[in-house]
């Protein structure tokens, strides 16, 4: 494993995670090198998907793979994705890189069409379903400042915004010790 390439994952409550990315104006070698380093973090973590936000780089781009590693045909990078269509319900239990030791169920649409562009600044159409179009939804949350907790109910958030903060006390007091 390329550990140099690995980026570190921020973690909530990181206010990076709470901004809305900006558009990415230019596809060019920054952006690809971006992305190569995201997919090589998705894959040591492992997840399904990273959005940049994630990584620290408040710009819209995004990689997702379902096969968590598993085959390379199913890794997709997108740039300024938007979801251009939704229908259908569904839901699984979640849970996000960026938020450490929780995980919930969250509705979403079942299936999705998302465009965006490719790593070659071409226009690229995706159109997800189940697993793959929660991962996308998911992961373009991210690019607007949404976690997956604020789709659930308020008093199960606060329950784990709580249990988070307790956390990171304690967490700071043995680094202090
Ligand atoms: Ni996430």
């Amino acid at each position: 494993m390329d550990t140099l390439s690995v980026m570190e994952i921020l973690k909530f409550p990181d206010p990076v995670l709470r901004k809305r990315a900006k558009e990415v104006e230019v596809v060019d070698d920054r952006i690809r090198e971006l992305a190569g380093k995201m997919i090589k973090t998705l894959h040591a973590a492992p997840g399904v998907g990273l959005a940049a936000p994630q990584v620290g780089v408040s710009e819209r781009l995004i990689v997702v793979d379902v096969s968590a590693g598993e085959d390379p045909d199913e890794i997709l990078v997108m740039v300024n994705p938007e979801i251009t269509y939704r229908e259908g319900e569904t839901g699984i239990e979640e849970g996000c890189l960026s938020v450490p030791d929780f995980t919930e169920k969250v509705t979403r649409s079942e299936r999705v069409v998302v465009k965006g562009l490719d790593l070659e600044g071409r226009s690229i159409t995706v159109e997800g379903e189940d697993l793959f179009a929660i991962v996308l939804q998911h992961e373009i949350d991210h690019l607007d400042g949404v976690l997956f907790f604020d789709h659930i109910s308020k008093l199960k958030r606060s329950r784990y915004v709580a249990k988070r903060k307790k956390q990171l006390r304690e967490e700071s007091k043995q680094g202090g010790a």
